[in-house]
């Protein structure tokens, strides 16, 4: 799609406004200025005006209570996916950004659009992720510390990145992490030599779960969330 009609699709601007903002110098295409109205733009290309990133119209958002036992996945013939939860219309047209073990409840966050959920699972946008964890045994001071300035979990020779920790009492915490490595929470706490019982997603990034949704229910994001990734 040329990029003027880029514009004009996806904000309020008639194509002669879009063409003067981009002869303007108000429109990058991933990062670069880009002055020619004409240049075309590829569906994963991330286009900006005066710096925000502007999304086509068409593009599907939803964020997911997801409840206990539903894996994440698109399809699987063997076990009820998140993606099954929504009527076939929306179904087939998006995919998980950011897995939840089959027993970790919470927020999930599901779209058609595969350059924003790539900004929400890239490791280099350090997008952060609270979790809600129920331990098996009260968190020692120790362990708070460890948590908080690195543990280095089985198999593995990086230290994790320094976490934040709030107690909510002695055995459940709200732990935040940069990272996504496999299974990382349960991870982290056994390398402090404790045991994750429930864990639930409550936040990305400046997205937190809505407490209106029901496990299993979803709705779409708000303009606000969505552009919240992108900034
Ligand atoms: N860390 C885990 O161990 N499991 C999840 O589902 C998410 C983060």
């Amino acid at each position: 799609m040329r990029l003027d009609q880029y514009l004009a699709t996806s904000t309020e601007l008639s194509r002669k406004d879009a063409k003067k903002a981009i002869t303007k110098g108000r429109v990058r295409v991933d990062g670069t200025v880009v002055q020619s109205a004409n240049m075309q733009t590829s569906n994963e290309a991330v286009v900006e005006l005066d710096g925000s990133e502007l999304h086509l119209p068409g593009e599907i958002y939803l964020m997911m209570n997801k409840p206990d036992g539903v894996i994440s996945a698109t399809n699987d013939s063997s076990q009820p996916t998140a993606v099954d939860l929504l009527p076939s219309q929306l179904a087939s047209k998006v995919h998980i950004a950011g897995r939840l073990d089959k027993d970790t409840t919470g927020l999930l966050l599901l779209t058609s659009d595969g350059q924003w959920s790539h900004q929400v699972t890239s490791p280099r946008r350090d997008c952060p992720k609270t979790y809600q964890v129920l331990l098996a045994e009260p968190l020692s001071s120790e362990a708070k510390v460890k948590l908080e300035t690195g543990v280095l979990l089985k198999d593995e020779e990086k230290l994790t990145l320094p976490a934040t920790v709030v107690m909510c009492s002695d055995s459940k915490i709200e732990l935040t992490i940069n990272e996504g490595r496999y299974h990382q929470v349960k991870r982290m706490l056994a390398a402090t030599g404790n045991h994750v019982k429930g864990l639930h997603r409550l936040q990305i990034g400046e997205i937190t779960l809505d407490p209106a949704l029901e496990p299993g229910q979803y709705r779409e994001l708000t303009e606000e969330e969505l552009r919240s990734i992108a900034r």
